[in-house]
């Protein structure tokens, strides 16, 4: 008998084709629907060093003063990352544009927003801060500013030889050596231990609707994919992840560059400026981005993506098993850093979670299971 082994990848089937055990996903209805992922929010202990992590990774300082670092990226968007001086190094949240009719008073009055200050927000927009359910701050915002877009240069795909296809004559590859021009920001995605009272309120703030939805052994979702309802425009594969676990944190962000050479040159700059890498370069299986991780200071991941899936409100959700090899199709194995170490600590917050009743233990061991079980989809 051969002892080759055997690549498989995770079954997925459309929402209209689950299989009897799996569950879908409740939608509530939406109260206003998100545009855009703007900007996201951190608090940093030290933010010389993080100014110096982001400005390798990528993105443009727009104003520095002792207290607030903000930072666009080469397109139209004001800013896309803002950091406040703090004592302790936290992810505060994210900002998102609505439409102008958005009803920021009922907000206030029925969802506890508190309104923004008219200089709160670069650029200039008018809005409202709401609380999810962890406690991390989302920020609606309206009439937002717009700057000039930096110029990129020309993706290098249009000019690269492939078998049966010669593009390229008479001339080579020569790729500049600088940061990876981070063109957006795409996506965040946050860990809970309540998944389905962060899916449900994510969906009823912001319009979100399912890309993937992972789900457990016993067919209730447990991660879920979610883009923009922007109907016929197309958009990102997800620009929220929520995803189940032990702790409510942030989890990585991941910010869009030029093209594979961007991020493959792009992490040349950031390794030989010292920083910590994490994962990459391989390709994501949902979503289908060539990505690559990289961690700050502080340990926060930080994902340089390109090549991302594009949907429109059309497509249909996709449903998966919860496991770890839906993670990426090719690559460098998964670092054993992207799951929780099985420390005294990590086990003391899962009895504390069992004791509060807000796990059982069936399903504790049903996530130890995805976590014990090897990365590589391979049998
Ligand atoms: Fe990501």
């Amino acid at each position: 008998m051969s002892d080759n082994k055997v690549l498989r990848a995770p079954p997925e089937y459309p929402e209209s084709a689950l299989p009897a055990h799996v569950h879908r996903l409740a939608r509530p209805a939406a109260q206003q629907k998100a545009t855009q992922l703007a900007f996201l929010r951190f608090d940093k202990a030290d933010l010389d060093e993080a100014q110096r992590f982001w400005s390798d990774f990528g993105l443009i300082p727009v104003s520095r003063t002792a207290d607030q670092l903000v930072m666009r990226g080469a397109g139209s968007a004001p800013a896309i990352l803002m950091a406040r001086k703090a004592k302790v190094s936290r992810y505060v949240g994210a900002a998102f544009t609505v439409a102008s009719d958005t009803d920021f008073a009922r907000l206030q009055r029925d969802s506890g927003a508190q309104p923004l200050a008219a200089n709160a927000v670069p650029g200039g927009a008018r809005g409202v801060s709401l609380l999810d359910p962890d406690g991390n701050e989302v920020w609606l915002i309206t009439d937002w500013g717009a700057v000039d877009p930096l110029p990129l240069r020309a993706p290098k795909h249009h000019d690269m030889n492939a078998l049966g296809q010669s593009i390229r004559l008479n001339a080579t590859v020569r790729t500049y050596i600088e940061p990876a021009t981070v063109g957006r920001l795409g996506h965040v995605v946050l860990q809970t231990t309540d998944f389905h009272t962060m899916a449900d309120w994510y969906m009823r703030h912001l319009g979100l609707i399912p890309s993937d939805v992972q789900y457990l052994d016993d067919g209730a979702p447990f991660l879920t994919f979610f883009r923009l309802d922007l109907g016929d425009t197309p958009v990102d594969h997800h620009c929220v992840v929520i995803a189940g676990g032990l702790e409510a944190c942030y989890e990585h962000s991941a910010w869009e560059v030029t093209d594979l050479d961007a991020l493959g040159q792009g992490q040349q700059v950031l390794r030989v400026n010292g920083h910590e890498h994490m994962w990459g370069i391989g390709r994501h299986l949902l979503g289908s981005q060539l990505f690559d991780y990289w961690r700050d200071a502080d340990g926060y991941a930080f994902e340089h993506y390109t090549d991302g899936d594009l949907f429109t409100s059309e497509r249909e959700a996709h449903y998966g098993p919860f496991t770890t090899s839906a993670l990426w199709a090719w690559g460098q194995d998964v670092p054993a850093s992207m799951f929780p170490a099985k420390t005294p600590a990590m086990l003391w917050r899962a009895l504390k979670l069992l004791r509060s009743g807000r796990v059982s233990l069936k399903r504790l061991l049903m996530m130890g299971k995805v976590i014990d079980t090897p990365t590589r989809p391979w049998r």
